[in-house]
């Protein structure tokens, strides 16, 4: 199985990777669905939406104030290494990610589409006329929370997707279009989480030779032309080293 995905990878024009969070898995970056991903037993839907926050936003804020501490501790890991090489010598190389982590970042992946946007940025609850649009703040741990807007005094956000909110149009126009690829790699995710999923189908309807590699089965393995059960932070490097190796 690896060496067909090498064989691929060296044979295909473009490539696109969507991530999820299995990815950070390896670098201690807690998962949202797997063991251990609840936070205080609640789910990410009950969490992620604008609709919690208008309710409690202290809450939501703890949630995300402590998944910033624990990321902030973070580093990169095999996968995210192999996928920022790949990025650099693959000229078709498309990476999307649903992590909010800025791990792929950190490796020295270029051209990132960042899906869900950045758990680093923050933006005015109210969109409050003096403050930009959204900005970095790698404050950890806010001292107070909900932390405020410098601009108002208001709430700021986190500069995540939440569920029921769009996708930014150009990374969501951009992502559509990489999905006309000839392999499209899903590495680290649950496969629920739409429209990000439907990126998957989108490849097949498109031609793509899809892999999945995951350790688990998802929605998506049977329809995977490819599905290799082990952790991408395994299976990258020794796909890598493949490539880097002389064909036999
Ligand atoms: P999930 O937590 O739903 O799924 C993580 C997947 O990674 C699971 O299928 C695991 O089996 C798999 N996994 C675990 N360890 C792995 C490893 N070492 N290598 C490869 N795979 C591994 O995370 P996502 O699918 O990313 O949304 O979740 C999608 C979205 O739901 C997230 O982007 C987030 C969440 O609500 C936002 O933040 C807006």
């Amino acid at each position: 199985m690896i060496e067909e995905l090498a064989s691929k990878v060296r044979q295909a024009a473009r490539i696109t990777v969507m991530t999820g969070a299995g990815v950070s898995a390896a670098s201690g970056v807690p998962t949202f669905r797997g063991a251990g991903g609840l936070w205080r037993n609640y789910s990410p839907e009950q969490l992620a939406t604008p609709e919690a926050f208008a309710r409690d936003p202290r809450l939501v804020w703890e949630w995300y104030n402590w998944r910033r501490e624990v990321i902030a501790k973070c580093e990169p890991n095999a996968a995210h290494r192999v996928l920022a090489a790949w990025s650099r010598r693959y000229p078709g190389f498309t990476l999307i990610t649903q992590n909010v982590d800025g791990l792929h970042e950190h490796a020295g992946t270029d051209r990132v589409l960042r899906f869900h946007g950045s758990i680093w940025e923050v933006l005015c609850w109210e969109r409050c006329s003096s403050s930009p649009p959204r900005w970095i703040d790698r404050t950890v741990p806010f001292p107070v929370i909900p932390p405020s807007c410098p601009h108002c005094g208001g709430l700021i956000r986190p500069g995540v997707v939440w569920f029921g909110e769009m996708i930014d149009p150009e990374v969501l126009e951009r992502s559509a279009e990489a999905t006309k690829c000839d392999l499209f790699l899903m590495a680290g995710t649950s496969a629920v989480v739409y429209p990000a999923a439907g990126l998957f189908q989108s490849a097949r309807v498109h031609g793509a030779f899809t892999v999945e590699i995951n350790p688990d089965e998802t929605p998506a393995s049977g329809a995977a032309d490819l599905s290799i059960r082990a952790g991408a932070e395994i299976v990258l490097p020794e796909v890598d080293a493949r490539l880097s190796s002389k064909a036999p």
